[in-house]
């Protein structure tokens, strides 16, 4: 049988807490750029967490005062939180002066001694040096109609700049600041500069679409139990063309295919198994007569046609085998927590744990998004969808209900059965509202941990970051899959700043908060890696 999603969603005994003003004032642009050693501090910053947290996001939402109509609009800034242990500050920790060595005074000492050095950077695309030489917003209205292709074709070349705000990833040596629609823009990982854009030698075309969302395969026997970063393209009109890319850990290309589907594909995000790449067809219809008369976003003409089913696109990994198509109920799906096979005795299964939507939450371009009413959007939950992939079937159940976005797990457990999600939840259980607490969901047991930031806080995506000493997930046995830290940027109203906090994963307990001097308004994607970039110019 089939579950439906949770009908109503919004009926809230217990309210969320949080004022509207708090939540709006995380919007205000950040034009600031800056770089310095983090020295105030709270908690203590854990001995083996070394390596560099790259952040991306809107850092700008208006030019000169005049808004961007969606925050997804505004200009991409980077932010890079290096943790670094104290001796290879540069020598900074003695410059800093004698209070920071004996682990007090000025809430900057720790008794692990590390240290944390802050950097932000815009993304200086063509469109936002132009924007900003012009003091005013130039790209809007329907300049991009005459792009040849057609209009359907190019809709979302056409809609805006690149503004490369959505994830940041380094892979083979490169530093890249991705954005679904266009080519990535490559940065300095140590100064943040950027460098200009990325075509990943020849790979993509000007203009070319390499999405937000690439995913990296811990390894498998295909892969030859190597890392892979795997992303995708699409081109979607009235049929689209999904083009899938794997890379080699020193960037160099693994293998690529493309395929055509029927129907615009509007695809975000994307999951992998070992042998299948897991898209979400959205039974979306695009309206674009208002996009071309300029009154609405290409992102607004975008209806959810709840009558029809949603359709999940399996793509084989092997480019000889024939793609799946199966059909589950209506539902949007923007980001995918997880997916993997499971082979049972009665035939084998394909598991998909996505953040669904009963609706396509489009807003009414009538409306500024800060005055949104939260109870008449639909919130997203967690589901797992069963495919069984002998019969066709999908099944699909709620694991959380309450509104959540964000998924993350332990990266040894991508496209394998993962035990634990992290994930931005509301406050309460109930009712959509402004994302501010972090759920740690143990799908084994069922068990929930909540750790909540309001009234004042309000979260970003969450990312979990394994201890390096911890034991091997290839040791299901013993392995402790949560050995490791949550790292959460919150915009903390109460200081108009940000906290980048630091969570035991185990318990969700707060180890360490960050507090940065200055607030990063609300962001998107970001990943972590081991290297401690950035310290070389640091001074203190
Ligand atoms: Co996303």
């Amino acid at each position: 049988m089939t579950s439906t999603l949770n009908p109503s969603p919004n009926q809230s005994s217990t309210p969320n807490r949080f004022s509207r003003d708090d939540w709006q004032r995380g919007y205000q642009s950040q034009r600031t750029e800056d770089a310095y050693w983090v020295e105030d501090i709270d908690g203590e910053l854990p001995a083996d967490l070394t390596g560099t947290l790259f952040r991306n996001g809107p850092g700008q939402l208006d030019v000169n005062g005049q808004p961007f109509q969606h925050p997804f609009d505004g200009d991409g800034m980077i932010s890079a939180f290096t943790f670094t242990k104290a001796e290879t500050g540069t020598g900074t920790r003695a410059d800093a002066g004698a209070e920071d060595s004996n682990g007090s005074g000025n809430g900057s000492g720790n008794g692990s001694g590390n240290r944390v050095y802050f950097r932000n950077r815009f993304v200086r695309t063509p469109g936002f040096i132009a924007e900003q030489d012009a003091g005013k917003i130039l790209y809007r209205g329907v300049f991009g109609t005459q792009k040849p292709g057609g209009m359907l074709a190019n809709l979302f070349d056409i809609r805006i700049k690149n503004i490369a705000n959505t994830n940041v990833r380094y892979w083979g040596d490169k530093l890249m600041a991705l954005w679904e629609a266009a080519e990535p823009f490559r940065l300095d990982p140590q100064t943040l500069e950027t460098k200009g854009p990325e075509y990943l030698d020849g790979l993509l075309k000007p203009g070319q679409a390499f999405s937000a969302h690439p995913r990296v395969d811990p390894g498998s026997p295909r892969t030859g139990g190597k890392r892979r970063l795997i992303n995708f393209g699409v081109d979607a009109g009235l049929s689209s063309t999904i083009s899938i890319y794997e890379f080699e850990e020193d960037g160099s290309l693994a293998q690529q295919q493309s395929r055509t589907v029927p129907g615009f594909a509007f695809l975000h995000d994307f999951a992998i198994t070992e042998n299948y790449y897991v898209f979400f067809q959205n039974p979306v219809s695009l309206n674009p007569i208002p996009f071309v008369m300029g009154l609405k976003g290409a992102g607004q003409c975008i209806n959810l046609d709840e009558k029809k089913a949603t359709q999940i696109l399996l793509i084989p990994r092997d480019p000889d085998q024939p793609v799946r198509s199966l059909d589950t109920d209506s539902c949007f799906v923007f980001h995918h927590a997880n997916a993997f096979e499971l082979s049972h005795a009665d035939g084998d299964k394909l598991i998909i744990d996505s953040i669904c939507y009963a609706n396509y939450p489009s807003l009414d371009p009538s409306i500024d998004f800060l005055e949104v009413d939260f109870g008449g959007v639909d919130p997203g939950q967690l589901f797992r969808l069963e495919a069984d992939l002998s019969t066709g079937e999908v099944t699909r159940t709620c694991i959380e209900s309450r509104a959540c976005e964000f998924p993350c797990q332990h990266p040894d457990t991508v496209g394998k059965p993962a035990r634990f999600y992290y994930m931005g939840v509301t406050d309460a259980p109930t009712g959509n509202a402004p994302l501010q607490a972090i759920m740690k969901v143990d799908v084994d047991s069922g068990d929930r941990k909540i750790h909540s930031f309001a009234p004042r806080g309000f979260i970003n995506e969450p990312l979990f970051i394994p201890r390096p000493s911890g034991t091997s997930l290839s040791d299901r046995d013993n392995n402790r899959e949560d050995d490791g830290w949550v790292l959460v940027l919150i915009y903390n109203a109460e200081r108009h700043a940000s906290d980048l906090v630091i969570l035991a994963a185990e318990d969700l307990s707060e180890i360490a908060r960050v507090k940065l001097k200055q607030h990063i308004p609300y962001g998107l994607h970001g990943s972590f890696v081991p290297e401690t970039f950035g310290l070389e110019s640091s001074n203190s």
